[in-house]
């Protein structure tokens, strides 16, 4: 079907183009109005005609029959204002609509995008959280815009770190460093490894020479890599599980897998005059890159000990994605700490021509999460705080709120539901965020069942599925008629009506709480209709055609919730 929005901007699209081609009519969904269209006052300029007098040679040409009227308000806004008749049938439409109006790209692109990545024998911290949440929404997004998603979990497996981590693992000896891996205490390990690093000259001497035989290939040393690589996978797979994350081992693609590329990087740069030594090292001066006192930046390939560095594995990387992979878009769904990092290795990989200008290659950041306190969220005694203890919270707290409820709902099937009510408090309080702020991490607030909460949305799905339990005749879609009379209908229409535009632009932008916003908006206007507007207390055409509406509604939260990676449970 085409959506609403589509059909209007295409005719307006027809009328804009008579006056200039290709003159964008700026539609947008108004208070006033039920569309807006913007665009005649840039258009009137270009063409130094006074604004009105543009509106008003537009409207004339305007083919809005039995779709919309429209009015010029203002300087010369144009006010459109749907007709029942399209409404109607727009709504007969989107009933037999799986997909609820949300076209699929008619060119569907191969898209690699890079997210989570934490780092084996280091604690998943809040940082990850965020790129994992957004990460795993906007792969969601894409999959069901039908593009092929290649999500990279470019896990920090590789450096000169490892060397004492192995060494520790030896010392602890294998069968108990793994259960301590296993039971999640990456941290714990990871600091008494670096305890002993600097406070032993010999343990030290030891690691040094364990970096060595690492990169040197020895096969005992890559054995006990592994057992710390799998090991902690492992342990990540389980945070994933938790989270409902759809990263998968296969997507676990490490700095390490790159290895056997690195030397080639090196030797193309060289070969493309790209190359300079600079104290031994190895680094690409990339135009436009300067530090404080304006001197050219270097990206380092090779350090002068001889070992490859955080962004040689980058480049060779999107040599991978984009040469094997045949990548046509790249997101990177990392923090801002590594936004200028990105940034040269993007330009380096340009400059070497490994990245092309038709692929769209993005850095998508996010803010950070911040405690009660309104800084850096850590534990009281200052520590990061541990991803699977907040979702652990998260699902007891939950518990607490369906006991409170009076659930009647036990054993396996309440806790899989306190699940389900906690992943959408962390995931929706984190989406709906824009990307670019902080927010604060405070569960009270994510988890409750009212206010913009992932569980309000979940709460007001099932209270829309729940009319269907209680209306005692099974529900027939399609035999509707919409006459949308209350003005509480026709808003929730045109709630219904505006999934795609949201979609759309939570795609286009890279901003999933777009997405959210247009969720609960679409929630409060299904309260205000369910307040006013008795559905099984109806009769006739006019009950078939409320329950439609709740029908809809209910496909709509389900929907939006699901690409957004959150459970829409029938019952609460
Ligand atoms: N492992 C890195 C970290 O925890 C993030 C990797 C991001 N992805 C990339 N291709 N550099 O900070």
């Amino acid at each position: 079907m085409t959506s609403t929005y589509e059909t209007l901007r295409e005719r307006l699209q027809v009328a804009f183009d008579a006056l200039e081609m290709g003159a964008d009519p700026v539609l947008r969904t108004s208070e006033r109005g039920d569309y807006q269209a913007n665009g005649v006052m840039a258009l009137a300029k270009r063409l130094s005609r006074p604004p009105r007098e543009v509106a008003a040679t537009i409207i004339e040409s305007l083919d809005l029959a039995d779709v919309a009227t429209v009015e010029v308000a203002g300087p010369g806004f144009l006010n459109l204002t749907v007709t029942t008749e399209f409404l109607d049938r727009q709504l007969g439409e989107l009933a037999a609509d799986e997909r609820l109006g949300v076209a699929t790209a008619p060119n569907p692109k191969r898209v690699v995008i890079d997210y989570s990545a934490p780092n084996v024998a280091k604690e998943m911290h809040v940082g990850h959280l965020r790129s994992t949440v957004i990460g795993d929404a906007l792969a969601r997004i894409y999959r069901f815009a039908g593009h092929h998603v290649i999500a990279r979990n470019h896990v920090g497996d590789w450096g000169t770190p490892f060397g004492m981590l192995i060494e520790h693992l030896v010392d602890l000896g294998e069968q108990a460093a793994a259960s301590t891996l296993s039971i999640g205490d990456l941290d714990g390990f990871y600091r008494e490894a670096r305890s002993k690093f600097d406070s032993s000259d010999a343990f030290k001497g030891r690691s040094r020479a364990r970096v060595v035989a690492l990169q040197g290939g020895d096969p005992e040393t890559l054995r006990l890599w592994h057992v710390l690589v799998n090991q902690s996978i492992t342990y990540f797979s389980e945070v994933y599980d938790k989270l409902d994350v759809t990263l998968s081992a296969e997507d676990v693609v490490g700095e390490s897998y790159y290895n056997h590329l690195l030397e080639s990087v090196v030797e193309d740069l060289r070969a493309a005059g790209l190359l300079v030594e600079s104290e031994g090292a190895l680094c690409v001066f990339p135009e436009g890159f300067q530090n404080r006192d304006g001197e050219p930046l270097p990206l380092i390939v090779r350090k002068s000990d001889g070992g490859y560095g955080y962004a040689a594995s980058d480049l060779a990387a999107i040599r991978d994605r984009v040469g094997t992979l045949h990548a046509q878009e790249m997101l990177y769904v990392v923090g801002v700490p590594q936004a200028q990092h990105l940034e040269m290795v993007f330009a380096v990989a340009r400059q070497a021509d490994w990245l092309p200008d038709s692929v769209r290659c993005e850095h998508v950041t996010f803010g950070n999460v911040l405690g009660p306190d309104h800084k850096m969220f850590k534990t009281r005694s200052g520590e990061t705080v541990k991803l699977v203890a907040l979702i652990d919270e998260a699902i007891e707290r939950a518990f607490v709120i369906l006991d409170d409820r009076g659930t009647d709902l036990d054993g396996d099937a309440k806790y899989h539901l306190a699940e389900q009510i906690a992943r959408a408090a962390i995931k929706y309080a984190d989406l709906s965020t824009e990307r670019q702020h902080d927010y604060v991490f405070d569960l009270d607030r994510m988890i409750a069942f009212e206010g913009d909460t992932g569980p309000y949305l979940q709460y007001a799905h099932a209270r829309v599925r729940s009319i269907f339990r209680r209306s005692g005749t099974p529900f027939v879609p399609g035999d509707a008629h919409f006459a949308l009379a209350a003005p509480a209908e026709r808003s929730l229409a045109l709630g219904l009506l505006a999934l795609p535009e949201a979609f759309t632009s939570a795609l286009a932008s890279l901003q999933p709480h777009r997405l959210c916003t247009y969720l609960f908006d679409l929630a409060q206007r299904f309260t205000s209709f369910y307040d006013t507007c008795p559905v099984l207390a109806a009769e006739g055409a006019l009950r078939a055609e409320r329950l439609a509406l709740c029908d809809l509604t209910a496909r709509a939260l389900e929907l939006g919730l699901s690409v957004l990676g959150i459970d829409a449970p029938a019952q609460m």
